[in-house]
């Protein structure tokens, strides 16, 4: 599959922003960890980190003629971005929405996550883990699809 992997707003801060909620990896060694392990293999990656709403759309719109998969993790875009909720929806292209902590158990607001229903699911507090998980479940929705 070609799986086009993005990452928002202050992500690109890893390593050093809250690692006690993050962890203490760079998005540099999240990302080439992803790329290296054995559920990658196979799987062409194109890797975007942005902290500006209208590039993630533009990202989104430019790579879906590229794209078989999505994984996002759309920081606090999630929250409240209905421009990228409804880039995912237009672009009909498989998307997981990711998240590093656990969305549901920490501040209220985080609680809204206002692009869920346009992706087939959300993996969230699992660390660099759920960008994994985001491959393996999509791996399985292309299989089941074709
Ligand atoms: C995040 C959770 C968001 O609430 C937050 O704004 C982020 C990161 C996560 O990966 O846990 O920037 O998406």
């Amino acid at each position: 599959m070609n799986i086009l992997v993005i990452n928002g707003p202050n992500l690109n801060l890893l390593g050093t922003r809250n690692p006690e909620i993050y962890g203490t990896e760079t998005l540099e060694e999240l990302m080439m960890w992803l790329e290296n392990s054995t559920e990658s293999a196979n799987h062409n990656f194109k890797f975007y980190q942005s902290n500006h709403e209208g590039e993630i759309i533009d990202i989104l719109h430019d790579e879906r003629q590229w794209a078989q998969g999505v994984v996002i993790n759309a920081g606090a875009y999630s929250h409240y971005s209905y421009a990228i909720r409804d880039a995912i929806e237009a672009i009909k292209i498989f998307t997981v929405d990711v998240h590093l902590s656990d969305i549901n158990n920490r501040e209220k607001f985080r609680k809204n996550n206002v692009i869920k229903d346009v992706c087939i699911q959300t993996i969230s507090g699992k660390g660099k883990l759920v960008y994994l998980e985001a491959i393996k479940c999509l791996k399985n929705k292309y299989i089941n699809e074709k």
